[in-house]
């Protein structure tokens, strides 16, 4: 982080008076106190950050098609969650807080967890498994200390996609084995340093084809539940994220795979109907159950061989803008948590992290890596985007 000098003089007398503060202009004038009792998405507009507007930007620019750029430059007023996915990346915070209106509430993915992916390739992250102190004092209390020092700035975080789901569904693989306790603690040390005034919380649930089936509703919810209750049963915490980087329908009926051999052993064949049954199985299991649901990607259905298929579909468009108006009284509301234009994974066969999911029939090639710009993705997204841009 830059200070000058006099910054410097400037914030060490602030400092010695009371804790530093800063706020964005144009934040609220006092503290925010969110009630996780309530859907905030009522309040608050999803804040289209700053840090993906110049993705947009730079994006719109290589565009030549005029009628094309003309849409995809709406994409950039449009609610989008900022992933932290490495310690160095949190500086990408600080600059995106500093033109968060006081009716918009900033979206935020913690997403560095010991042993990262454990089930797949393309994100395995910078940390080793076993190095769960650094998570939580290089990462965790890092963007904790950032969240305290804009009190007055809305927060809604998306904790740690697919980490718990992995455990329930793929605790075969020795990867996974090897990664569960830290997840298990880091997920919960995350619960406990972010349970501020100012944020609202939500767990990653995978979606309707993951945790959806039958004989994983109930070993889903409990997992989740018991990591939220080693968490000291957090009051911020207000439930689940669904779909996220994920390509489900909200609401189809039938379901895209409802025709699949094995169906009938699926009863969530869309996310509504996952958001429902997965919040009864976890009220049952004493955890809150609302959600909100990732809609970024899935405007265009029948596109995946298979239910299974998460990296960089061809054929894919934008879906449902974020909003809190979705019918349903579990879902909070639907939201942009992959930012639509980020790859999901390589298709380059001899990389590292290269996973055989990327190099899929229905999987857009090539593709550069995980959290890489992917114009011709992007552009794609925008020319098949529905509701049209
Ligand atoms: C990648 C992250 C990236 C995120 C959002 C994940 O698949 O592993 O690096 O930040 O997607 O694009």
């Amino acid at each position: 982080m830059k200070f000058s000098k006099s910054a410097l003089l400037t914030f060490a007398v602030a400092a010695s008076a009371s804790p530093t503060k800063r706020q964005s202009p144009g934040a609220c004038p006092s503290p925010v106190r969110l009630d996780a009792s309530t859907n905030v998405f009522r309040q608050y507009t999803l804040h289209p950050n700053s840090f993906y507007r110049e993705e947009v930007e730079l994006a719109v620019q290589q565009i030549s098609d005029p009628s094309l750029a003309a849409k995809a430059a709406k994409v950039a007023d449009i609610g989008t969650f900022l992933w932290l996915d490495t310690i160095k990346n949190i500086e990408r915070l600080e600059p995106a807080l500093q033109d968060v209106p006081c009716d918009h509430i900033f979206g935020l993915v913690v997403y560095d967890l010991p042993g990262r992916d454990c089930a797949a390739k393309a994100s395995n992250g910078e940390l080793k498994v076993g190095e769960l102190n650094r998570y939580k004092t290089e990462f965790i209390d890092k963007i904790a200390e950032i969240l305290k020092r804009y009190p007055n700035t809305a927060f809604a975080i998306v904790i740690e996609p697919d980490s718990l789901p992995n455990l329930v569904t793929n605790i075969d693989q020795t990867s996974c084995q090897q990664s569960a306790s830290g997840y298990r603690e880091g997920v919960a040390y995350a619960l406990r340093q972010l349970n501020l005034p100012n944020v609202v919380m939500y767990l990653d649930a995978g979606h309707g084809g993951w945790l959806g089936w039958d004989s994983n509703l109930k070993p889903g919810a409990e997992e989740l539940a018991k990591v939220y209750k080693n968490a000291g049963s957090p009051s911020q915490l207000r439930g689940i994220a669904t779909n996220v980087a994920g390509w489900n329908a909200w609401d189809l009926t039938p379901g895209e795979f409802s025709r699949a051999s094995d169906a009938q052993w699926n009863s969530c064949q869309n996310e509504k109907l996952y958001v429902e049954k997965f919040g009864a199985a976890l009220r049952s299991a004493g955890m809150p159950n609302h959600a909100i649901i990732d809609t970024g990607r899935n405007g265009v259905q029948g596109l995946r061989e298979e239910w299974g298929n998460w990296c960089n579909v061809n054929g894919a468009g934008f879906g449902i803008r974020p909003s809190a108006n979705t019918g349903a009284e579990l879902a909070d509301a639907f939201v942009w948590v992959k930012p639509g234009g980020e790859s999901d994974g390589t298709s380059d066969s001899s990389a590292v992290r290269y996973d055989s999911f990327c190099g899929k029939p229905d999987a857009f090639k090539p593709s550069p890596e995980a959290g890489q710009w992917h114009q011709a993705y992007f552009e794609m997204l925008v020319r098949n985007a529905n509701p049209a841009l």
